[in-house]
């Protein structure tokens, strides 16, 4: 992969640096941060910063507020969390561009930090507006992109700018994902075990491809397990099956037999006769083997599965997991998950998660600092995942 030139390529001491940071934390209705992951993960680079003496101007969206002010998605609460971390105070202004923001940023003293308000209360930033692009890039001297959650977007703030900036670098997180999830992917240790899961065949299509160029083993669970054991020929009862899927899947089993990789299903399920989504609420839960019985969703692996999984984890030198293994946000169907997540942190491989649901149940199952590395991406690690070249990442490569 072609290196990306980054902060401690260049000096900053005294430069106006504008950070685009990926802030799209979960807020609750009282605008408390419910998960600060992101935040904490653009720490090394904000930190660097002060220490160099930059000013530093942090920029991200949350949410889509569709070029509207709307106050759920302000940046402010955030603020005052990266205030904590940093331990000094944090200048929120409540726009992004703009005479006041201009006049802010250039009277600011080296080391001192101001977050401006989301990037998304003006259209220009998704529509990659040309006028808009340069206006962010007015505010800086140098652009850091940190913000690998959001590189599979071409906008303003990750791709516009860099046209108009003197130097554009990435960030240490940046760095740290490009690493994980390219180089270390792509010169993995064999053996090379790949977790795959989540709920659709049809988001992880290129990931699937292209992983399965790389892999020893794919092991396969989650609700797209069974668009794969359909394909399969087996019984799924009333589970999620993508019926438009079933030929990938099939194509997916007929690669992996050819280029003699393992590619591994479940062997057995937790299954239950209700399931709601919405309120996250199933039946009581039952075990069922290979074949799922009419009437039944399976909503987790079974203790079987479990084991040959696990059997697999220990045998790897490289592991990479993106997707739960089944509904893990319900207790009855979130073992397999969790278990998978505990073989994982233990075994002596190199461990990587890639992000988005993944990363949420590595964190609430308490082994999150026993891996080597989760992303903080979501869209952004499965298209980098699936051999997309994303354009945040394309711009600072230019
Ligand atoms: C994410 O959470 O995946 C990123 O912040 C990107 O958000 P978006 O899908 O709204 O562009």
């Amino acid at each position: 992969m072609q290196k990306v030139k980054t902060l401690s390529d260049i000096s900053c001491r005294g430069k106006r640096v504008f950070v685009r940071v990926d802030f799209n934390v979960p807020i609750d209705d009282r605008g408390n941060v419910l998960d600060d992951s992101r935040i904490v993960a653009a720490l090394p680079t904000i930190r660097y910063l002060i220490q160099n003496s930059a000013r530093i101007i942090l920029a991200s969206h949350l949410g889509r507020p569709k070029g509207e002010m709307v106050a759920k998605y302000s940046l402010r609460n955030v603020a005052s969390v990266l205030a904590k971390y940093i331990g000094q105070p944090v200048l929120f202004l409540t726009d992004c561009v703009g005479e006041e923001v201009l006049a802010e940023v250039t009277k600011m003293i080296e080391g001192r930090v101001i977050l401006l308000e989301n990037l998304r209360f003006h259209k220009e930033e998704t529509a990659n507006d040309e006028e808009f692009s340069k206006q962010l890039a007015s505010l800086a001297d140098i652009y850091v992109n940190d913000a690998f959650g959001s590189a599979h977007r071409a906008h303003a703030s990750t791709e516009g700018i860099t046209r108009f900036v003197q130097e554009s670098v990435a960030g240490f997180l940046m760095e740290k994902e490009l690493q994980f999830l390219g180089t270390k992917i792509a010169e993995a240790k064999h053996p090379f075990l790949v977790i795959l899961g989540g709920a659709k065949v049809s988001d992880k299509i290129k990931v699937i491809d292209n992983l399965l160029k790389k892999a020893d083993t794919m092991l396969i669970g989650g609700a797209m397990a069974y668009t794969f054991l359909a394909a399969n020929g087996n019984a799924t009862g009333s589970s999620m099956v993508e019926m438009d899927n079933i030929q990938t899947a099939k194509n997916a089993i007929q690669k992996a037999k050819e280029t003699e990789i393992k590619l591994l299903l479940p062997i057995d399920h937790v299954v239950t006769s209700t399931l709601n989504t919405k309120t996250n609420t199933i039946d009581s839960t039952s075990y069922a083997e290979l074949d799922i019985p009419d009437g039944k969703i399976g909503v987790d692996i079974g203790p079987q599965t479990i084991e040959l999984f696990g059997k697999e984890i220990k045998a790897a030198s490289t592991i990479l997991w993106n997707g739960p293994m089944g509904v893990f946000e319900i207790q009855q169907s979130s073992i397999g998950t969790f278990t998978i997540a505990k073989l994982v942190a233990e075994s002596n491989a190199m461990s990587i998660i890639g992000g988005g649901d993944s990363a949420k149940a590595i964190k609430e199952s308490g082994y999150a600092d026993k891996v080597s590395f989760v992303s903080t991406g979501g869209g952004a690690s499965l298209e980098f995942l699936g051999g997309d070249v994303l354009p945040g990442v394309e711009a600072l490569m230019k």
